[in-house]
């Protein structure tokens, strides 16, 4: 009998991952799995391929060799808008808000399916656009204050600190219902203060069933945050496990002082 039960399936599967540019492998035969609801962290030292596997699970980059399932599905045929729309976004290690919007239009520009940018349909069905145009700054002002950016709502983007604007790349995933986010590098070049308030956020969208894959080199981030942990190393996976078991993994220790 076919179990169709896909709680004991990963939300994210991916193996076989190969990618080089030039002679340079920056990922090779690498693997991961992330657990629906888990958050689960992506580790290595700098170099090692992270960023790189995030673009090739996104489709952001063809992996040249390689396999990813989400959700149940193949997805590496699809485009990364196509991608989205199933559910899974990325934020990117240099946060990618347009300084000349406001927060608030950055997060309504992010909301997928808008009939305000088919020509026509703004033409033949301005009460569709309008009804939907409205809609979208209700679930952008909900985000704004679940990100805890309400109060720069109309505030140019390009005056945000570097913590706000990494909250606001979450939020920018976040509008567009996504099932899975993969966040790269949320704590780097953020204050101590607002790293804390990006966790609290995390575990709380995660406790109300956000999936997370995060990369991070704040191993406190990482420490507290993941369920599990993937290492990656020269491209390679170097090992995965709980957080506990990958801080006192001799492989990993020789990874990173090898650095
Ligand atoms: N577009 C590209 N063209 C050429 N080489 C690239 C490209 N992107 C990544 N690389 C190389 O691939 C390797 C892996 O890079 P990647 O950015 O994935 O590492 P990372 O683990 O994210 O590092 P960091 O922790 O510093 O962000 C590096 O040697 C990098 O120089
Ligand atoms: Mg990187």
């Amino acid at each position: 009998m076919v179990n169709n039960d896909s709680s004991q399936f990963p939300l994210l599967a991916a193996s076989g991952l190969c990618k080089s540019f030039g002679g340079i492998k920056a990922v090779q035969d690498a693997e991961i799995q992330v657990p629906a609801s888990s958050i689960t962290g992506l580790i290595g030292p700098n170099g090692a391929g992270k960023t790189t596997l995030f673009n090739l699970l996104s489709n952001f980059i063809r992996p040249d060799k390689g396999r990813v399932i989400f959700d149940g599905e193949p997805i590496q045929h699809l485009q990364p808008h196509q991608i989205a729309q199933q559910g899974l976004v990325r934020t990117f290690q240099v946060a990618r808000a347009l300084s000349r919007l406001s927060v608030l239009e950055n997060l309504m520009l992010a909301a997928q399916k808008q009939t305000g940018e088919n020509f026509w349909q703004v033409q033949l069905q301005p009460h569709v656009v309008a009804k939907e145009e409205k809609q979208h700054r209700e679930q952008a002002m909900l985000i704004l204050e679940s990100v805890g950016l309400a109060h720069k709502a109309y505030d140019y983007a390009g005056g945000l600190s570097g913590g706000q604007r990494k909250l606001l790349e979450i939020g920018r995933a976040l509008m567009t219902n996504p099932k899975l986010i993969l966040l790269d590098e949320p704590a780097a070049g953020v204050n101590p203060r607002l790293i804390d308030e990006i966790c609290d956020r995390i575990v709380n969208w995660n406790k109300a069933g956000m999936t997370f894959l995060i990369i991070e080199h704040n191993m406190d981030v990482i420490m507290s945050l993941c369920d599990r942990v993937w290492v990656l190393a020269e491209g390679k996976n170097l090992a995965n496990g709980t957080p506990e078991e990958i801080q006192c993994n001799a492989k990993v220790l020789e990874a990173y002082l090898g650095q």
